[in-house]
């Protein structure tokens, strides 16, 4: 193994050192972990006359399911086209209901639009954000054939719980993992835990290949069904059978790919320290409330999202005056413009969404960072204007409960 490997060290100067999002910002809400390996294993590839189709593609496959403790795996193009290919792959299209939280990328909703199948909005916990199953149970209807839970920032979902609703109502339980590559949810690996999941790889996402995603589960006719749908419903060259797409994986993102599975466990180990030591660093300051981290999962921390008691337009513009990036994550996807006729009454997502906020918390930041990040918090908080007017319904004393 080479130096860069063990090490997971980013190249001095070279793409790590960049985030993917411009402006005027000293510490970046994302960066990657990208080293030598990743660059040769690209050299690799060009070498090798195979750019898409080939075996990286099966490779990196092989060695996600392992990490992942699944039996398949299938790369996809990104992670909201292998959303649609799940539903498409299921079944699931027009008339059916599938529930997501609206606490979500955009894409967890929309896909199943692209699918033909309606998104039905559900609340979530107003401290981990995932889904609420009590409500889910509430939205099932005689159409609805899936429950598609987020596992938001990289915390898993309460999945037995949902998989005990999705028993008892004959129902497909799915997970968005996108964000949380190496989860553990009682033991197990997130990947494994419903029907099927989808892991995205964007740059922000703890493991990254540019744009990519892929699918994991252990029905292998399912896995069967999505490379067909992936590869224009091809059974041998120029025999198609069914109605497919072109939505391979590049053999270059897998290579990379591959070289980034090596890398989670470096870069999930940063992180569990990180949001220890940032924890630590926050208990002592007012109107700010950490991540809640559940006993019985590992959070994998690809979002630090804090729940601000106080103006949360005054604390951002004081952290980009600090030279720090922050983002929030996300505007609910039920205020979008495209589900605006919806009218989903979703009290938590709304509350929640006046008030989280997202700081950098990729695996390059080092304890300084963390503490310039703190200290800027710190200070954006307990100056400016007065914190958020208590809203109809709010108690009396500390706004949120401190985990
Ligand atoms: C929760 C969630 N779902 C879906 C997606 C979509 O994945 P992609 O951007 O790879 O299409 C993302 C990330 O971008 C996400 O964070």
């Amino acid at each position: 193994m080479s130096k860069s490997a063990q090490t997971a060290s980013p190249i001095p100067d070279g793409p790590a050192a960049r985030s993917g999002y411009e402006g005027p910002y000293k510490i970046r809400l994302a960066g990657y972990r990208i080293g030598e390996e990743e660059l040769e294993a690209v050299r690799e590839v060009f070498a090798s006359g195979i750019l898409t189709n080939g075996p990286r593609t099966s490779r990196f496959e092989e060695v996600f399911a392992r990490r992942h403790q699944v039996d398949f795996a299938v790369a996809f193009a990104n992670g909201t086209v292998a959303l649609t290919a799940i539903y498409l792959a299921l079944g699931i299209g027009q008339g059916d209901e599938v529930i997501v939280p609206s606490m979500t990328f955009i894409s967890s909703a929309t896909s199943v639009l692209h699918a033909a199948a309606t998104p039905v909005f559900a609340d979530v916990d107003p401290d981990t954000f995932n889904l609420d199953p009590v409500d889910v149970a509430r939205r099932i209807t005689r159409r609805t054939r899936a429950i598609l839970a987020v596992h938001y920032g990289g915390q898993p979902a309460d999945m037995d719980e949902l998989q005990a609703l999705a028993d008892d109502a004959g129902l497909l339980l799915l997970e968005d993992a996108a964000e949380a590559h190496g989860a553990i949810y009682r033991g197990r690996s997130v990947g494994g835990l419903g029907k099927a999941a989808m892991f995205s790889f964007t740059p922000t996402k703890n493991i990254t290949t540019g744009e990519g995603g892929i699918v994991t589960t252990h029905d292998g006719d399912l896995a069967a069904a999505l490379k067909l749908l992936r590869n224009h419903g091809q059974t041998s060259l120029y025999q198609h059978n069914s109605l497919g797409f072109n939505w391979r994986m590049t053999e270059l993102q897998a290579a990379i790919g591959e070289v980034q599975v090596g890398r989670l466990d470096t870069i999930l180990a940063v992180k569990q320290s990180n949001a220890a030591r940032m924890a630590d660093r926050l208990r002592s300051v007012s109107r700010v409330r950490p991540p809640t981290t559940l006993s019985d999962r590992r959070h994998v921390h690809m979002l630090y999202t804090l729940l601000l008691d106080k103006d949360r337009d005054s604390v951002m513009a004081a952290m980009a005056s600090a030279g720090i990036e922050t983002r929030i994550y996300f505007p609910p996807a039920h205020r979008q413009p495209i589900f605006a006729t919806m009218n989903a009454n979703l009290p938590v997502t709304e509350e929640v969404s006046k008030r989280m906020l997202s700081i950098p918390f990729h695996s390059l930041l080092t304890p300084n960072d963390m503490e310039e990040i703190a200290s800027a918090l710190e200070a954006a908080v307990t100056s400016g204007p007065e914190g958020l007017q208590p809203g109809p319904g709010d108690t009396e004393g500390p706004r949120f409960r401190r985990p």
